[in-house]
């Protein structure tokens, strides 16, 4: 277990890159914002799988203020480089790119990367500009990182989809690899955000998991009605102490709200325990 090369300075980070792959190794690239749980952890570890012992790990850790709204919490977002270097380590990532904002979107940036349809619903209605934010770091990440593969979590359900499309739409020689969310024993998605919730908070937001397991349920018995899923979905919630913030049954790619649950849809929620904003999904059997 050898601690991972800490590299500050993107355009170092890219020159690297750059000589790797000219070397003919195989990289991968999990992009981060730090805090790193067992959810993180998975895409590193299957990043690593997926290279070999040959090729090269790449993580870049980076709290992107141009994915922040303006009452966010980008300064209390949780951070801890020392912890996320070694759980790094543990993973078998070989470089960590952990640049200042400054670094990364210097005086005079003014170029951003724009997902049209799938950005506008559910997580981008709420947050206006996020997803502008999201595939514009990304699209950087990837210019600096050079990678063969990404990895990205389902637990961030609409922004795996607008990836994709970004990759698709302009060409990155980039494979996406989408992989499933990791789960507390008791059902909770992992997420750097849980470490605001109070242990009472922690107990509401175990409605999230339980709202979505409950629709599963009912969809396994038979309902296919969306309005009755998100409903019986909403009410979960709000039994929980969970403020909904959305409840949609959507088309896997399209992310457009479907009628009828078909074999693939998607039930996506996002709620607020006390002041904190969570986000979860489940694909319908
Ligand atoms: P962050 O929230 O740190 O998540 C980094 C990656 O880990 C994302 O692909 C996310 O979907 C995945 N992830 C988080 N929790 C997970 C879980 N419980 N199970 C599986 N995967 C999980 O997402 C971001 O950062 C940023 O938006 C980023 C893509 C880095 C751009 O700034």
């Amino acid at each position: 277990m050898t601690t991972p090369e800490l590299v500050r300075d993107p355009a170092a980070w890219q020159a690297r890159a750059l000589s790797d792959r000219a070397a003919g190794r195989a990289l991968a690239l999990v992009p981060t914002m730090g805090f790193l749980h067992d959810g993180h952890l998975s895409l590193l570890r299957e990043a690593r799988r997926r290279v070999g012992p040959g090729g090269v790990v790449l993580a870049s850790i980076f709290v992107n203020p141009t994915q922040f709204g303006p009452n966010e919490d980008l300064a209390a977002y949780p951070r801890d480089l020392e912890g996320d270097l070694r759980r790094c380590a543990e993973a078998g990532v070989s470089r960590v790119l952990a640049p200042e904002p400054e670094a990364m979107f210097p005086a005079g940036h003014q170029t951003w990367v724009e997902v049209r349809e799938v950005s506008q619903g559910l997580c981008g209605a709420r947050r206006p500009g996020h997803f502008r934010g999201v595939a514009t770091v990304v699209a950087k990440l990837f210019l600096l990182s050079q990678p063969h593969l990404a990895f990205f979590g389902e637990k961030d359900y609409q922004q795996l989809q607008v990836l994709r499309a970004m990759v698709r739409d302009l060409g990155f020689p980039v494979e996406i690899v989408g992989m499933p969310i990791v789960r507390e024993p008791d059902g909770l998605a992992r997420s750097s955000r849980n470490s605001y919730l109070s242990p009472e908070e922690r107990t509401r937001a175990l409605s999230l998991s339980r709202a979505l397991f409950e629709a599963r349920e009912a969809a396994a018995g038979g309902q296919r009605d969306a309005a009755t899923l998100v409903a019986l979905a909403r009410a979960a919630l709000e039994a929980g102490g969970v403020r909904p913030d959305y409840v949609e049954l959507v088309h896997p790619e399209t992310l457009r709200p479907v009628a009828r649950a078909e074999p693939g849809s998607v039930l996506l929620l996002a709620g607020f325990a006390g002041k904190t904003r969570l986000i979860d999904n489940l694909r319908l059997p």
